[in-house]
């Protein structure tokens, strides 16, 4: 059959509350047209995010009446260890409460003034931690990623004549080589097996560890089994092992392929390492068997964990994305291409060319698609971006607008929802407007920034 169903049923549902235009242009005034002051029951479709929002699976749910919070030594814990370890082999698993906080033990140990830690992209917390003990975070991607219109199958793969350069001129400052799988800010964009053993060749060579940002490392291993020569009829979980096989270490955030709704871990070899991230979690997250989680959510990870690799679902779940991405290009509604993994990347800045990155395409076009359908998405662009350490502001490279696919949540008629709303905007595209911004924070201004609308 050519149509490829959601390969589940649907057995609790959540109501969606809908409103109507007016009540949503009131809305928008009330949160100064920042769409993360939103209340989310005032959002119909929110594509804000995939972190966290997944839907469990009855299994999971099960799981979690099976957690066990015992304060030390909890078979949960003992569970979750062994299902991380049956994908991704490392020594040590260390369950932390999401993704940024086993960075932030990593960095606290690798990390420090004068230090470079290259990656194929850092996402931004990952990039905030580093600099946050006075490293610097160097994104080393290939250059055809950079063209949204390339179709390269990899656009995530790092740079690895520039990594090799980098290590070449400043080896002594580089404590780890980090892999973001798949590369979130360049667009869901996967890393193929290749790149990432050259990768992992060169920083051993260097005598450096060898790091992966591992958040969706099932999408990435479904891209190497559909696109990268000799992979296609492998099992995705041998993909993986072979993806963490070269790896020294792990972070990852479960809120995304761990269909959970919080945790994450850091996973590694060095015992050294091992050690000093464990008495920083004693500190900062909790005993070593349960590091700020529950026992259920530990459990919740190691059953999303076998779940995730299954093909039925990767392939559902990639063709999500590109079911919206085919339908949208066929509307003229320009795209980061191929599509990623988790997600929708509009290109806003084509797509409104009469409204210059300095008044926000970006934001205009995520504020239209809430005030005209409800949706929610997240600007990446200019206002993520364009605010410099000294007040002054300066073009993003991209203004794009991320449509972030909640796993498993999300039906077809609610993705024909969403190209009908783009459709309708499509239309109306010269009126909108750009914003400008009243009144914004130091850093991180998207979180909290005020706009208003310009004439
Ligand atoms: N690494 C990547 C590649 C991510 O996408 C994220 C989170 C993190 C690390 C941090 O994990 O949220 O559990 O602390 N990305 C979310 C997003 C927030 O919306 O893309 P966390």
């Amino acid at each position: 059959m050519k149509t490829i169903i959601e390969p589940f049923r649907i057995k609790a549902v959540e109501p969606i509350r809908m409103t109507t235009r007016e009540q949503r242009r009131a809305l928008l005034q009330g949160v100064h047209y920042n769409l993360f002051g939103l209340h989310s029951d005032d959002v119909i479709i929110d594509l804000l995010t995939d972190s966290g929002t997944s839907a469990m699976s009855a299994a999971q749910w099960g799981a979690v009446m099976r957690g066990d919070e015992s304060y030390a030594g909890s078979p949960s814990f003992y569970e979750f260890e062994s299902a991380v370890r049956e994908l991704m082999p490392f020594r040590h698993v260390i369950p932390t409460h999401q993704g940024r906080a086993a960075e932030a033990i990593l960095f606290s140990i690798l990390g420090g003034t004068g230090r470079i830690v290259p990656s194929n992209t850092h996402f931004d917390t990952t990039r905030g931690n580093i600099e946050a003990t006075g490293a610097s975070a160097v994104d080393l991607l290939l250059e055809a990623a950079r063209d949204p219109e390339s179709l390269h199958p990899f656009k995530g793969n790092m740079d690895l004549a520039a990594l090799e350069a980098l290590l070449a001129s400043s080896h002594e400052q580089v404590p780890v080589v980090m892999m973001t799988v798949t590369n979130n800010a360049g667009g869901g964009q996967p890393v193929s097996l290749e790149n990432i053993q050259a990768a992992a060749a060169i920083a051993h060579r260097y005598g450096k560890p060898f790091f992966i940002d591992g958040c969706r490392f099932a999408e990435n291993a479904w891209f190497i089994k559909s696109r990268e020569p000799g992979q296609q009829d492998r099992a995705i979980p041998d993909i993986v092992r072979d993806m963490f096989a070269v790896a020294d270490g792990m972070t990852m955030s479960a809120k995304k392929d761990a269909f959970a709704n919080i945790g994450g871990w850091l996973a590694l070899n060095d015992d050294a390492i091992a050690a000093a991230a464990r008495n920083r979690l004693i500190l900062t997250e909790g005993f070593p068997t349960y590091g700020g989680l529950a026992g259920r959510d530990l459990m919740a990870i190691a059953a999303g964990l076998r779940e995730i690799v299954d093909e039925n679902y990767l392939r559902y779940r990639v063709r999500t994305n590109e079911y919206i991405g085919e339908r949208l290009l066929r509307l003229g509604v320009p795209i980061v291409r191929p599509v990623g993994g988790h997600a929708v990347f509009v290109d806003a800045r084509r797509f409104l060319p009469h409204i210059p990155p300095l008044q926000y395409p970006g934001q205009a076009l995520a504020v239209a698609l809430y005030e005209l359908g409800g949706v929610r998405s997240c600007e990446i662009g200019t206002v993520m971006f364009g605010l410099r350490p000294d007040g002054t502001e300066q073009a993003a490279s991209i203004d794009l607008v991320r449509l972030a696919m909640p796993r498993r949540v999300y039906t077809q008629s609610h993705a024909d929802y969403v190209v009908e709303v783009f459709e309708e905007l499509a239309r109306s595209r010269d009126s909108l407007r750009g914003y400008r911004i009243v009144k914004q924070p130091a850093q991180l201004r998207h979180f909290t920034a005020q706009f208003e609308p310009l004439a």
